[in-house]
Order: C-alpha cells, then sequence, then structure tokens
C-alpha cells in the first residue's frame, strides 16, 4: 500500500517497490519487523530484517551432489555458541567501527605492501597490520584432524591462510565455542620444515616473513590484523573434512600457539582468497577453483558455502561478470562497477570514478564503500526518494538515516549495481536498509574519504545472493534469493 503523496509522485511510482513493515513482535531488545513486497500485484513476503531469537536453518540452495556447509552468522542464534552470554555481543557502532579498521587495513594493503619479519624470535608478534577480521563475519563448521575434530571458523574472501588455535596456548589462547585443537592427538598431522618451499610461500599470504623454530626447523607463521588481533604458531599439515566425504589430506594450515583478538568465539579463520596457500587453491584439483555462497538476510537464519560446480554447474539464474586482480592486492577478488542505479535511474557519475579507484568483493567488510563521488550521488538520490520520512540521527558511518516507527508503510527506491560485461545487479531490501531498529533504518553504504581508495563490495548487500567464484574461468556470478 502506498501513501497518497507516494502516488501523487510519479517517479516514486515508477521506480520504488512498495514494502510494508509491520511491527509483529515486542522482543526482549525491542521488535522485529518483517516486510511485505509488492511489485505488479505480486505479493510476496520478504524475511524479517532483524533476527528472531531463535535459529530457523534452511536447507534452500544446499545441492547435495556438491561439497556444502551451512553458513551462520557469528553473532545470532544460530552460531549455537555454547557460553554466548559470556561473550558480549557488539553493538552496531562497534561493528561498523571494526569495519572501518578493516577497511582502512585493505586500503592500506592495496596503496602498499609492507613486509615484516618474524626470524627474530618465535614468539615476537608482527608490527605491521595485515587485515583486520571485522565483525560482520560468517562462520562455517569443519573437521580438522584424525579423528577429525569440529572447528567453527570465519570464511574470509579477503585473506589466504586458514588457520585455527592449537594446544599448548604457550602465550594466549582466546575462548572459543569449540574444544582448542590438539595435533598431538591427530593421527595426521605433521610439522612444515623451515626449508619446505611452502614454509616460504607463508610470506605473500601473512605479509610476514616465517620464522623457524631453533631446535626442531619447525616453520613458524605469524600473521596481524590491523586491529591488534593476531595468530602465531606452527605451520601444518593436517587432514581437513569439509563435508564427511569431502576430505583433504595435507591441508596446509596455522597451528596458532599465540591468539588474541576479535575472533568471537570461533575457532579461527578459513582463507577463501587467490594466493597459493588458500582454500581455493589448495583444492583446486577437486573443486576447479569454483565456490559459491549465500549469506543469510540475519544472523537467525543460514546460508551455504558450497565448492565445485555440482551437477550441471550453475543455474541460468546465475549471470556473471569478469574478475578482475588488484595490483598489490593479489588475494582479493577484483570486480569492474561500471553504474549504479537509484529507483530505475541510472545515477550520473563517470565511469573514470569506479575504473580508477577498482572495486574488490569481500565477505568480511559489512558496508559497501564507494568513492567519495560516487557515494553522494547514490545518497542524494536516495534521500530524494526518502524524503517524506522523518530523519533519525547519524549511526557511525552511515550517515543516511530514517525514524520509521511511525510509518505503517515504507518505500525506498530500488538500488541496482551494473558490473562489467553487461551484468546487472538488484540488491536485496536486506542490502540496502541497516535497520539498527524501527527508529534508526539506515542507508547501508558508506563513501571513502579518497576518491582513489578502492571500492569495496560488502557482506550487507551481498546478502539473500547466490554469489559463484568460478575463478578458473575468470569471473563472478550473481542470482537473487539464494537463501532466506
Ligand atoms: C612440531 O614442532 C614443534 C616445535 O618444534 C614440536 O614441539 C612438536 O612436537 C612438533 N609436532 C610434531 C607432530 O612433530
Ligand atoms: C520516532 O518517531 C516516533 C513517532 O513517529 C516518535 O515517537 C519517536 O520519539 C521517534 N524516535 C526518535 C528516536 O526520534
Amino acid at each position: 500500500m502506498a501513501t497518497p503523496s507516494f502516488l501523487a509522485n510519479k517517479y516514486l511510482i515508477s521506480s520504488c517497490i512498495f514494502v510494508c513493515l509491520n511491527i509483529i513482535s515486542s522482543l526482549d531488545k525491542g521488535f522485529a519487523l518483517t516486510l511485505a513486497e509488492t511489485t505488479k500485484g505480486h505479493h510476496l513476503q520478504l524475511n524479517s530484517l532483524l533476527p528472531a531469537s531463535t535459529c530457523s536453518p534452511s536447507t534452500r540452495g544446499h545441492d547435495k551432489k556438491k561439497a556444502s556447509l551451512e553458513v551462520v552468522h557469528r553473532h545470532g542464534p544460530c552460531s549455537k555458541q555454547p557460553n554466548q552470554h559470556k561473550l558480549k555481543t557488539p553493538t552496531h557502532t562497534e561493528i561498523l567501527q571494526q569495519d572501518q579498521a578493516r577497511v582502512n587495513s585493505i586500503h592500506a594493503r592495496v596503496s602498499h605492501k609492507e613486509v615484516d619479519d618474524l626470524r627474530q624470535s618465535d614468539t615476537s608478534i608482527p608490527a605491521k597490520s595485515g587485515s583486520v577480521v571485522g565483525s560482520g563475519n560468517y562462520i562455517v563448521t569443519v573437521g580438522l584432524g584424525s579423528p577429525a575434530k569440529p572447528l567453527s571458523l570465519i570464511f574470509d574472501t579477503g585473506s589466504d591462510l586458514t588457520w585455527t588455535q592449537c594446544q599448548p596456548c604457550v602465550k594466549s589462547c582466546y575462548k572459543q565455542k569449540e574444544p582448542i585443537f590438539d595435533p598431538s592427538v591427530s593421527k595426521s598431522y605433521t610439522n612444515i620444515s623451515c626449508n619446505s618451499p611452502v614454509c616460504s610461500q607463508l610470506i605473500s599470504a601473512t605479509g610476514n616473513t616465517p620464522g623457524c623454530s631453533s631446535g626442531t626447523s619447525t616453520c613458524i607463521y605469524g600473521i596481524q590484523y590491523g586491529d591488534q588481533s593476531f595468530s602465531i604458531g606452527y605451520f601444518g599439515k593436517e587432514r581437513l573434512a569439509l563435508t564427511s566425504v569431502d576430505v583433504f589430506d595435507g591441508f596446509l594450515f596455522g597451528c596458532g600457539q599465540n591468539n588474541q583478538g576479535l575472533f568471537g568465539g570461533s575457532a579461527g579463520l578459513l582463507g577463501l582468497g587467490r594466493n597459493k596457500i588458500s582454500l581455493v587453491e589448495q583444492t583446486a584439483q577437486k573443486y576447479g577453483r569454483f565456490f559459491s555462497y549465500c549469506l543469510p538476510s540475519t544472523s537467525s537464519s543460514t546460508g551455504y558455502l558450497s565448492f565445485g560446480r555440482g551437477a550441471g554447474g550453475p543455474s541460468n539464474a546465475v549471470k556473471f561478470t569478469p574478475l578482475s586482480t588488484v595490483s598489490q592486492g593479489g588475494s582479493f577478488y577484483g570486480l569492474n562497477v561500471v553504474g549504479i542505479s537509484v529507483g530505475g535511474r541510472q545515477l550520473s557519475i563517470s565511469t573514470t570514478v569506479f575504473s580508477s579507484s577498482g572495486t574488490i568483493i569481500d565477505s568480511g567488510t559489512v558496508i559497501t564503500r564507494l568513492p567519495a563521488t560516487a557515494y553522494s550521488a547514490l545518497r542524494d538520490a536516495f534521500r530524494q526518494g526518502m524524503k517524506s520520512y522523518p530523519q533519525a540521527e547519524a549511526l557511525s558511518i552511515l550517515d543516511t538515516c530514517y525514524n520509521l516507527s511511525g510509518s505503517k508503510t515504507v518505500s525506498y527506491p530500488k538500488i541496482a549495481f551494473a558490473f562489467g560485461g553487461g551484468l546487472t545487479l538488484d540488491l536485496d531490501a536486506t542490502g540496502i536498509l541497516y535497520v539498527a531498529s524501527a527508529s534508526q533504518v539506515c542507508l547501508a553504504f558508506a563513501g571513502n574519504s579518497d576518491d582513489n581508495d578502492i571500492a569495496i563490495f560488502g557482506n550487507v548487500q551481498q546478502k539473500r545472493l547466490q554469489v559463484v567464484y568460478d575463478v578458473a574461468g575468470g569471473k563472478v556470478g550473481f542470482a537473487s534469493a539464494g537463501c532466506p
């Protein structure tokens, strides 16, 4: 249903989808919103934009022929933290501040490469930042060792090294939900020696020169993230079970004996970047550098991370754009954004704005970052489409927010991205609005301070989309409504 003022406005009628926000229940922390979307008489029920208090797992999108893992948000009912009360759930402001730290470190990594030397000592903390784990992450559970032990890992397309906390924790380990992995009770663990060629590959994956333990000549990795998080330990080989049938012997990973940081109960990181050491490269023989995922709309629903083409490959609904590489940021997956439309109208942004910044897609950055010039055009058009709603105060990096608590029905302009190769991608409602509360619903985009900084297509904008990485085929694809 549209309000009369909307009916009077041709621009909005032609360019909006109409969304009904209903306050359906009072939860202890507030409320939940449901969206009903109406386009051309169709009435379809979208998900709640805020998580429910219980997890509703989904099997949609699962292809039994593919190695498929369940993806859950790190914070929320589906992450099944047994001692969740002990782990503080970050506030929206904290999430967005950590997100900015991640973006800053990506910008630093792409613009100039810094390399550190770990050789001095087994336990020293590398001083320079690599990447930031951030806080808006998604986790999957894999099995490591023989017998296999379940471990929940943050999956990250922006980094390469897979690591987990290991016993004995010589200096420190943070709290995690499963027992900490103990290589001494696994029959399949082996140390990597310092003179092994794979030891020297660590430098490009971590930005740090590996160390070497004095007595046994075991290769030592160290990775530090820009928010002071780090992991240091032995570089090892182990049996990795992605599923009960997809098992990889000799998987290279970091067995971290000194770990600290904002990993929020997860056991470590699963690196899905483009470097030789990443999971994608280490499983290339079996999966052909092909994987896909769907990030659930809220932390009370689940998505998936699948490897391999599966029977028949991706569905016809998936549309592709060429994958590009980023100089100085070889781990990243680059995309070419060529334009953005708001409410069906192309924004007038010179194509050189995007071609000179470049764009990456990242599973670990929460909010999409655009060149300043592009963001201000997007924001102005969005504000124009939302002008009948009362504005609310800014939320950290989000400067365009509305108080929708008094509105029974809300219509907002659709946002679509145009990518190289003729791909137009309509974002899901959950990829346009960041709902902190009914009285603070924000445009889920931010601008880079410098037009030359790389743009990042973040995970809020990827929500519910099936995102397909065909690395061997040099393309990335998207399809809508891949998961709830
Ligand atoms: C791996 O190397 C470390 C350090 O030298 C050693 O303490 C540990 O026992 C080794 N583990 C195995 C399985 O060889
Ligand atoms: C939001 O709007 C409602 C009424 O529409 C009002 O009662 C409330 O105080 C507003 N909230 C804030 C945070 O401004």
